[in-house]
């Protein structure tokens, strides 16, 4: 990561703090964005010192005004991207007939929209200034099975359209020098695994996670992020278009257990 800067975007928890804060472990410098302000002010206070550059910048990430100022900023103060997470993300879990079309909108605005509006902005960048760069978006394996705890539609989508895009950017962009990978979290401990589970059914859920997932256990947010580290940094150098499955082996598993 050396001389390198990442945007990390959904920076103030989970798999966006880990990103960043390994960034800034391997010496490179990071681009803050969530729409937590306090939570990133907090680590960037954390993150900076020496010569380090550590950037908080507060977005909603489905907000396409808002993402067209971080990069309008950026380019005023002089900072130039190399790398992109885009980890902003949300799960609004409900079966289909009872979801509502606001929640569908929400997840897929976030998850889906925020994704493509930041690729957006520094793929054009990027191409203007005939400058090479690595982007990674989260996945899941949402993408590419249906959850067996069901109420997963709105989410579901947003991935599988995720997944669709990494491949789509990748033989675009491939000519410019860009690469676009995915990386594919299993279950992760983070706020967004746990935001629609009551308190006291969390432990019992933990428990049946640790018995059907074949490593036996949650991943830690640090485990996803250092695929993107991977993925962010030129050993991957030859890797576009392509998933980084980090979960625990939940997709090479088929649920039926007779
Ligand atoms: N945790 C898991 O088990 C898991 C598994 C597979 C994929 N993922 C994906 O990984 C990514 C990171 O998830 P996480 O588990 O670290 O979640 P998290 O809830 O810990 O962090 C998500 C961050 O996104 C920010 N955010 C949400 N909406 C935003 C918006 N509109 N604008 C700006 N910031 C916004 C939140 O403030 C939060 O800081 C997500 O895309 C998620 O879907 C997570």
């Amino acid at each position: 990561m050396n001389s390198k800067t990442i945007l990390v975007t959904g920076a103030a928890n989970g798999i966006g703090e880990a990103v960043s804060r390994q960034v800034v472990a391997a010496g490179g410098a990071v681009v803050l964005v969530d729409r937590d302000a306090d939570a990133i002010a907090a680590i960037a206070a954390d993150l900076s010192s020496g010569r380090r550059q550590v950037r908080p910048m507060t977005c909603d990430v489905s907000n396409e005004t808002e993402v067209k100022e971080v990069f309008r900023r950026l380019h005023e103060e002089g900072v130039h991207i190399d790398g992109l997470v885009t980890a902003a993300g949300i799960d609004i879990g409900g079966a289909a007939h009872e979801l509502s079309v606001e929640d569908w909108r929400r997840v897929m605005d976030i998850n889906l929209t925020g994704s493509y509006l930041f690729c957006r902005e520094l793929l054009g960048r990027l191409v203007q200034e005939q400058r090479p760069g690595s982007i990674v978006l989260c996945s899941s394996p949402a993408a590419s099975v249906g959850f067996a705890a069901g109420g997963a539609t709105a989410y579901s989508a947003s991935k599988g359209g995720i997944s669709a895009m990494v491949r789509s950017l990748a033989v675009d962009y491939a000519q410019y020098g860009i690469r676009v990978n995915a990386i594919v979290p299993g279950p992760t401990e983070t706020n967004l695994m746990w935001a629609a589970v009551p308190e006291d059914q969390r432990a019992a859920m933990r428990n049946q996670i640790a018995q059907e997932v074949p490593l036996g256990r949650m991943a830690s947010p640090d485990e996803p992020a250092r695929a993107a580290l991977w993925l962010l940094g030129s050993d991957s150098s030859y890797v576009t278009g392509s998933h980084l499955v980090c979960d625990g082996g939940v997709l090479a598993k088929a649920s039926i257990s007779v």
